[in-house]
């Protein structure tokens, strides 16, 4: 039968009806622009994560670039940042001229490796960026205590993790401030792109605000050099209608994993996603770890299952960051990451069946590799 890697279409069926019409009343009001269902949704989302404010972007990347500009870390400050993560969350560091300094991850849960920070750590750092990669949050305790030794900022980067929590407190509360993506395909996602800074420091929300609107808290005046990197108002009438769904998608998403884990159990070869603390972890990606992950993923293709590497290129061996001069081996849990892991179909419609069937192509193509000696 096949199993698609996302049914992104289950998700906008189900708030089609709703989200249509609140489409249609933004048109009829052309409020397009900053427009009243932003502002419900900013309030609405803040209020999700337990953080004080929230301030609606553009994008995930650029979230980080604006939380970065806000604090003035710019040339000549160095930013920590994990070497196995999407590659947004370097591009913003350099983007605004600071210098990305990577970090080894912690390979059990493929986020930064708290004890690795103090050998990064130099008079320039202003501030760590770690990232809730897959839907697991990074170890925030020790990277809090850490940032908070060294005077540095901790900026969540958020993208993947809409609703994961950490001692009982969710994403986006967990440090000085934090960048979603509304990315279509994320946990919660918008009908294109879209993004999210939230935070409890009201000056830093205020800051933010104004650059996303051309450095401009009154039309036309304009207090510095700003950006135009607005959440669209059409965008944010749908992520309302979404938010109120999030925590049912999750825990869909978090069925399907406990489907996964109980008919992988055991299976030869592979290591299943171990979640750092129970209950936290959203599922937006399911990873699994083989050292034959490339033949393993040639034969789900041949069972028509999707499946996606997340990422094959750790951050420091992608051609656009040569510039920071590291050599293969620099950082070898990210690299060893990036040659093993293997993200298997997830979404919050999945059904048992489905997860059936994946696993089965998981486990049976398992076993013929041996007796192929592949
Ligand atoms: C970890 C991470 N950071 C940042 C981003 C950037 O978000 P966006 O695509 O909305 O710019 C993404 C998603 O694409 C991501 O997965």
């Amino acid at each position: 039968m096949g199993v698609p890697f996302l049914d992104l279409r289950a998700m906008t069926d189900e708030v089609m009806p709703e989200a249509m019409r609140r489409i249609e009343a933004v048109c009829a009001s052309s409020d397009f622009i900053l427009g009243e269902e932003l502002e419900r949704f900013e309030t609405a989302f803040a209020d999700y994560c337990g953080a004080r404010h929230a301030v609606g972007v553009a994008s995930g990347l650029d979230a980080l670039k604006l939380i970065l500009r806000a604090y003035e870390i710019g040339p000549g400050d160095e930013v920590l940042v994990p070497a196995h993560t999407f590659v947004a969350t370097a591009l913003a560091v350099s983007a605004v001229g600071a210098r990305p300094v990577l970090v080894d991850i912690e390979p059990d849960f493929f986020t930064i490796n708290p004890e690795a920070l103090a050998s990064a750590v130099t008079s320039r750092t202003r501030a760590v960026i770690p990232v809730h990669l897959y839907g697991q949050t990074a170890d925030m305790d020790p990277v809090v205590a850490f940032a908070r030794h060294h005077g540095l900022k901790v900026i969540e980067d958020a993208a993947q993790a809409h609703g994961a929590s950490y001692g009982g407190r969710r994403a986006g509360g967990l440090g000085d401030a934090a960048a979603f993506s509304f990315y279509p395909g994320k946990n919660l996602g918008a009908f294109g792109d879209g993004g999210m800074v939230t935070t409890d420091d009201a000056a830093l929300a205020e800051r933010v605000k104004t650059l996303r609107n051309y450095g401009s808290s009154r039309k036309y005046y304009h207090e510095e050099l700003g950006e135009n990197s607005r959440l669209d108002t059409l965008q944010a009438a749908v992520l309302n209608v979404k938010l109120a769904r999030l925590d049912a998608w999750n825990e869909g998403r978090r069925n399907a994993a406990r489907g996964y884990a109980e008919e992988l159990a055991g299976a030869e070869g592979l290591i299943l996603p171990r979640e750092q603390k129970p209950a936290g972890h959203v599922y937006h990606l399911y990873v699994l770890r083989s050292e034959r992950r490339d033949l393993l993923m040639r034969r789900l293709g041949e069972c028509r299952i999707g499946c996606l590497i997340h990422y094959p290129v750790p951050v420091h061996l992608q051609k656009a960051f040569a510039f920071l001069g590291h050599e293969r081996g620099a950082f070898p849990e990210a690299e060893r990451a990036a040659d093993e892991v293997l993200s298997l179909p997830m979404f919050p419609t999945m059904t048992r069946e489905q997860v059936s069937e994946v696993a089965a192509a998981v486990r049976g193509k398992s076993s013929g590799e041996t007796t192929e000696g592949a």
